[in-house]
């Protein structure tokens, strides 16, 4: 029988659109996914959108929509992307299908009847940001760790799910399963939040202050808490719990997700499932954020990557393969356009394209375009073939344990020792001796059956990169991309026809930067540069101003206070002492922002700020090419 393997993304939140860090997580579960399939698995992947709470009436709102077409358009985008970044989820789930509903409230029938949910009275500290009561603990400096609000205290009568019932259930468990919550980081993380008693988990919201999620099916005053309705998602995905597939793959359930939700799901979810009857989930993978200067990438900050502007720059192929080794799995990674870039370049367009197109092209002409027949290796070539053979194991290993960019790079180390093959063996200069014939073939037959292996190890990666170079070698991806082919040497028959193709990864333009470092021209950032509307801008007043006086602010190293007339008087106080003394302002004229808000500036009322700019040999004051009225406006 075949083994089996779940794999399932965090559903998303539709009050923001996909970005970088979303696509990071469904492109690593896809990659797995793809990796599971490989090695002849029957696999599920699920993903999806999160659409109740009070947050997506918010942004419905803001919207001036209802909830329900917003979440609908939201969820189509992030659909949208997935297909874009060439992930296949066997299914897509959305918290607002009937069918959600239906399981959501069976459960907590279930979960009532057992005993396992009470009526209460509670007061706590409520952040409507994340839609949960938090401890004073949890707090940082009082405020909420996430959205840095002071949380509002709120006093209501609520339904309770009685976790800690299942605390000690739940540390043992993690215990005896070293696997269970990994990187062991996290693991240990959500240990550490078990030294202390759980709280039991509010699981309602009243009707009176939200109406949009799930009805308890015991009280219509109250919908369910959005945490609880999502994480169920991972069983309504199966048709939990009558159809054939929740049988077949709950046991084999792996979630991935980041190291934002992981007390929801390295707690409240097991043990929600745990009072629902169920075994817990096999596996918890949570990596970290992607972010940009030093900040998290989320919707609230504005500092965003779309996953689309990522494939219209770069392709789909290379994109991917950017996400996969540009984060170390569990670690925190930052986001940079030219780490893209000078990746694709290296290892795409120079080792595996030059690879590819070098070894096609001595086929061509040193065996008429065929695969030539192979007596052996020797010398470089045999280390090659030896070593093609030991990254195989190597490499299912460390994709199983989710260390991708490990089992990446273990590809790449091999497919440059192969680059090196051909200028060692130098097939060119082989070629020029008939004795030398049986070698070449043998070169060439080498480079090539390692080229096959390569194809299906960077599969999951990059499918249609892997497609491209089996067509090139004359196989049929459809059975020849199969993991058990890999863990063959000589599968490629003599006589087959390869075919030369255009370069897998074109090499993408780059500019120098004055350090003389490689930069990308064109961003694909949207933060790069905000674009302002016209009408924007029309509120800048610029004036030619013609400075009447200076003097230094005293005890102020950059300031001087500058008297402007434009035409009327008034003061400016500019940090610009460390590159011009206050003789050589006097008289010159000057562009300024007029109607800027006055501040004070070390006692002294500053209306108005110079326009310079400043380049590697200090600052230049901007004006106009010829003599203008003071006063005059710049447009
Ligand atoms: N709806 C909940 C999840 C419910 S799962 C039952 C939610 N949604 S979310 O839209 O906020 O998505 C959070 C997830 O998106 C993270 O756990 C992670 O998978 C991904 N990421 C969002 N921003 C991210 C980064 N900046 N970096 C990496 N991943 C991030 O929470």
């Amino acid at each position: 029988m075949k083994n089996k393997f779940y794999i399932t993304t965090p559903i998303y939140y539709v009050n923001a659109e996909p970005h970088l860090g979303h696509a990071y997580s469904t492109v690593i579960s896809d990659v797995q996914n793809r990796f599971h399939k490989l090695r002849g698995e029957e696999t599920f992947f699920l993903t999806g959108t999160d659409e109740h709470g009070d947050k997506i009436v918010q942004a419905a709102e803001k919207q001036g929509t209802d909830p329900k077409t917003y979440a609908d358009r939201i969820s189509s985008l992030f659909r949208e992307s997935w297909s874009l970044l060439d992930t296949e989820p066997d299914r897509f789930i959305r918290t607002t299908a009937p069918e959600h509903i239906a399981t959501v409230q069976r459960i907590l029938q279930d979960v009532y009847d057992r005993g396992d949910i009470v009526f209460k009275e509670y007061e706590g500290l409520y952040c409507f940001g994340c839609e949960r009561f938090y401890m004073e603990r949890e707090l940082k400096d009082g405020k909420c760790p996430d959205h840095g609000t002071v949380p509002v205290r709120l006093k209501e009568k609520n339904y309770f799910f009685l976790m800690s019932r299942y605390q000690d259930w739940l540390i043992d468990h993690i215990k005896r399963h070293p696997l269970f919550i990994t990187p062991e980081r996290y693991r240990n993380e959500v240990l550490s939040f078990l030294r202390d008693p759980l709280d039991d988990l509010c699981i309602s919201r009243p009707v009176s202050r939200l109406t949009w999620g799930v009805p308890l099916p015991f009280d219509d005053k109250f919908v369910t808490y959005v945490w609880f309705d999502a994480l169920i998602n991972y069983l309504t995905g199966l048709g939990y719990p009558d159809d054939p597939n929740f049988s077949k793959f709950w046991p084999v359930a792996e979630h991935v997700i980041a190291k934002d939700i992981l007390k929801p799901h390295g707690i409240y979810w097991p043990t929600m499932l745990s009072a629902i009857g169920l075994e817990p989930y096999r596996r918890l993978h949570v990596h970290g954020y992607w972010q940009i200067h030093d900040q998290k990438m989320s919707k609230s900050l504005g500092n965003v990557i779309r996953p689309g502007g990522l494939v219209k720059s770069f392709g789909v192929d290379a994109t991917r393969y950017c996400l996969i080794q540009e984060m170390v799995f569990g670690l925190d990674a930052r986001f940079s356009e030219n780490a893209f870039l000078l990746r694709i370049n290296a290892d795409l367009a120079n080792d595996l394209g030059n690879l590819l197109s070098r070894t096609l092209a001595m086929v061509l002409k040193y065996a008429e375009g065929e695969v030539p027949a192979s007596q052996g290796q020797d010398g470089v070539e045999k280390e090659l073939r030896e070593a093609v053979l030991r990254l195989v194991p190597e490499w299912e290993k460390t994709m199983e344990s989710f260390a991708m960019h490990r089992a990446m790079q273990a590809v790449w180390e091999v497919i440059n020792l192969a680059n090196k093959v051909i200028d060692t063996s130098a097939p060119w200069i082989l070629a020029k001796n008939p004795a030398k014939a049986g070698r070449l073939r043998n070169v060439l037959y080498t480079l090539l059956e390692s080229l096959r292996i390569f194809s299906i190890l960077i599969y999951p990666v990059m499918p249609s990169t892997a497609r491209k170079m089996q067509e090139a070698l004359g196989l049929d991806p459809q059975k020849d991309l199969d993991l058990s082919a890999a863990r063959r040497w000589g599968v490629l028959i003599p006589g087959t026809r390869t075919s030369r193709i255009p370069s897998l990864f074109p090499r993408l333009e780059t500019g120098k930067a004055k350090d003389n470092r490689e930069v990308k021209r064109g961003p694909v950032a949207e933060d790069r540069v905000k674009q302002i509307a016209f009408e924007d801008f029309k509120q800048i007043d610029l004036r030619v101003a013609t400075i009447t006086a200076a003097e230094r602010v005293p005890k102020a190293d950059r300031l001087i206070k500058l008297n402007v007339s434009c035409p009327e008087e008034r003061t400016i106080v500019a940090g610009i002492a460390e590159y011009f003394s206050p003789e050589d302002l006097v008289d010159r004229q000057v562009v300024v922002v007029a109607n800027l808000k006055p501040v004070k500036i070390r006692g002294i009322r500053s209306e108005g700020m110079l326009l310079v700019a400043k380049d590697d040999s200090g600052l230049h004051l901007t004006t106009t090419a010829t003599p203008a009225e003071s006063g005059a406006k710049v447009r």
